[in-house]
């Protein structure tokens, strides 16, 4: 399957975020991480659609949204029309799971399902065969530059398994403190798209991706 790197944006400098944007497409990488954050489901608020709309754009990156938001379902079309081509819905957020992961898929983007680092990964289960990535949390939801939760490892190890086991082909995301020294034990552990924000977006933003895609094409 082929990797990625998920530059998160949250961790931007917003007075020249299409700037910042250029420089990562322009170091060769094909994705783009952007948080939109409800202050419900997580304490705080990023931005929405009309950002992720302006943005658009800039760049021809995947733009890969993972929607911490309570009733997702509510913003489905909208959120495809400002330029989504993944949208990631969190399993503890969402009443009618596989109904917003099918209408997801009808509006023409990928559908993907996201899992808190306290919630088993077995609650996964019903959802699996509806979604092209599951996006495991290792940090808890909110805020860009925390420490990684090292029980993620045996969970994105535990997904892998499960994904073997059920025959499935999903992507495996994780999103949360990945820096250049714990992402070798990330993918090891077979996960396929690496969330960094804080560690893409300081010093020298084009070196940084260009250092995490060199370890990610080893694998
Ligand atoms: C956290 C967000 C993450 C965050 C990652 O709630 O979902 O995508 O921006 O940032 P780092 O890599 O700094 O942990
Ligand atoms: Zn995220």
């Amino acid at each position: 399957m082929k990797k990625y790197l998920s530059p998160s944006m949250l961790s931007a400098d917003f007075t020249k975020v299409g700037e910042q944007l250029k420089i990562i497409e322009n170091a060769g990488n094909e994705m783009l991480h952007v948080d939109i954050m409800d202050g419900m489901f997580v304490p705080s608020i990023s931005f929405g659609m009309p950002v992720v709309e302006s943005i658009r754009p800039c760049t021809d990156m995947i733009f890969d949204v993972h929607m911490m938001v309570v009733d997702p379902e509510r913003y489905i079309e909208v959120v495809r029309k400002s330029g989504a081509d993944i949208i990631s819905i969190h399993v503890e957020a969402c009443k009618n799971i596989i109904d917003t992961l099918l209408k997801i898929r009808e509006t023409g983007a990928k559908p993907a399902i996201a899992i808190n680092p306290e919630t088993p990964m077995d609650t996964l289960r019903p959802y699996l065969q509806y979604v092209d990535e599951v996006v495991v949390m290792s940090v808890h939801p909110g805020f860009g530059g925390q420490s990684f939760i090292e029980e993620s490892f045996e969970r994105i190890c535990e997904l892998d398994r499960m994904r073997k086991d059920l025959g499935l082909s999903f992507a495996i995301e994780v999103d949360g403190g990945i820096k250049l020294d714990n992402v070798e034990k990330v993918l090891k552990c077979g996960a396929d798209i690496i969330v960094a924000g804080s560690a893409v977006f300081k010093d020298d933003i084009a070196d940084n991706v260009r250092k995490f895609n060199e370890i990610i094409s080893r694998y």
